[in-house]
């Protein structure tokens, strides 16, 4: 039985290649921001908690000041891959998104609560009040956020459970049955936002508005987690890599146009490795200071690479499991408005020109010293 419903007969405006381009762009830039919340807002509960060092409040308190900032990002760079997502895969997404309504809709309050518990957070921590609870709970609540998300995705490309599921409730009250890609892939997440998190200490360190013991301190610190994360991080993609159905694995390596996502996921191995390497030579004091500039700088590249990695092999796995069910992405009509398209892509850039201009004047703002206990 067609389990998907039937298509839109308004044809897709743009070129399936194209939509399919801005999606991994905006989707990269939303995951590099997720991982920096999920993962720095970690780091700086943890370090709040347990003061390991006369070093940790003032560490603490830089990456919380950020995380208001970061949250910003996460939002506004995940609204584009949802509209794109939206009208590539929206007879699968649309579908699922009701299947768990109840739940799907709770996201724009934990949003809420999240963003303002990140403000309440830094705020204790600036006066010196015990803050670390506040930021746990921004964190479960941001963790439970990803976990929807990830439910979702997944979700979509199972249409064999959806009647089963709308039978038991048309309100969309429950969760999807078990899924053994869902714990992979979300611990994949989570986990890369701790490898992120320390690449993005080791990159404050590089910044001139700390002084040379915080930065050696940062450094070491980011290094170490970087290091250790990014074994579990790259243990968790494996996993996820594995559990996936045999005709996904078999299109991974033979499909003509999907072997480049096969490829996307080797390359995605090679970065988190060589992350973890420049992590661990951070955390053992192999990196002069001198060079921790140059290094965090790499490091950031190195972040938006692997996330970008990710996003296609990733795209790979979902347009694999729907064309094993029987979901053809690139079977659309298409009829392109080449004077929208063009316009379009001109706002983009210059949004994206702005964005650059927009962070770079913060880079060069004058500032005060920070980081001190
Ligand atoms: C605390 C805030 C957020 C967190 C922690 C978060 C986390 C995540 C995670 C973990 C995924 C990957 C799920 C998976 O495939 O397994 C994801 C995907 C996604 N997120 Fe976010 N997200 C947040 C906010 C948002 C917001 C506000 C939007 C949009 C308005 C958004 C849009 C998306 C989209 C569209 C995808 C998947 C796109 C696709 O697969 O095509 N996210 N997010």
């Amino acid at each position: 039985m067609q389990s998907f419903p039937a298509v839109d007969p308004i044809p897709l405006p743009a070129p399936v290649w194209l939509l399919k381009l801005l999606h991994i762009v905006t989707l990269s830039l939303h995951f590099v921001a997720v991982e920096m919340l999920l993962g720095g807002l970690l780091l700086a509960v943890f370090l709040s908690l347990f003061p390991i060092s006369s070093r940790s409040h003032g560490a603490a308190r830089a990456i919380a000041r950020r995380l208001t900032v970061v949250m910003t990002y996460v939002i506004n760079l995940g609204v584009p891959p949802l509209l794109f997502a939206q009208v590539l895969y929206g007879r699968a997404l649309y579908t699922s998104s009701i299947l768990i309504g109840v739940y799907w809709i709770s996201i724009i309050g934990l949003l809420m609560l999240t963003y303002w518990l990140l403000y309440r957070f830094t705020a204790r921590l600036e006066q010196e009040k015990s803050a670390w609870w506040v930021g746990l709970i921004a964190w479960l609540l941001a963790g439970s956020v990803a976990r929807l998300l990830s439910t979702n995705m997944t979700l979509m490309l199972r249409p064999e459970v959806w009647r089963q599921m709308y039978s038991a409730s048309a309100m969309g009250r429950f969760l999807p049955p078990r899924d053994p890609t869902l714990e992979p892939r979300w611990l994949m997440m989570m986990a890369g936002g701790l490898l992120i998190g320390g690449l993005w200490l080791i990159y404050l360190a590089g910044r001139a508005t700390f002084h040379a013991d915080q930065k050696q301190y940062l450094a070491a610190l980011g290094g170490k987690v970087a290091a250790g994360f990014g074994v579990v991080y790259l243990a968790a993609g494996v996993w996820a890599a594995r559990v996936q159905p045999d005709a996904v694995k078999d299109g991974l390596a033979h499909h003509p146009l999907y072997r480049f996502a096969g490829y996307a996921g080797y390359g995605w191995v090679a970065l988190v490795v060589v992350a973890i390497l420049i992590g661990a030579a951070a955390g053992f004091g192999r990196i002069t200071s001198g060079r921790v500039g140059l290094v965090g700088w790499t490091g950031a590249v190195l972040a938006l690479l692997v996330e970008i990695t990710l996003v296609v092999y990733r795209d790979g796995v979902r347009d694999l499991t729907l064309l094993s069910k029987g979901y053809d992405v690139w079977d659309r009509a298409v009829v392109t408005n080449w004077s929208v398209v063009a316009l379009f892509l001109v706002l983009f850039v210059a949004g994206l020109a702005t964005l650059g201009w927009l962070i770079s004047v913060v880079a060069r703002a004058k500032k005060e010293m920070e980081g001190a206990v």
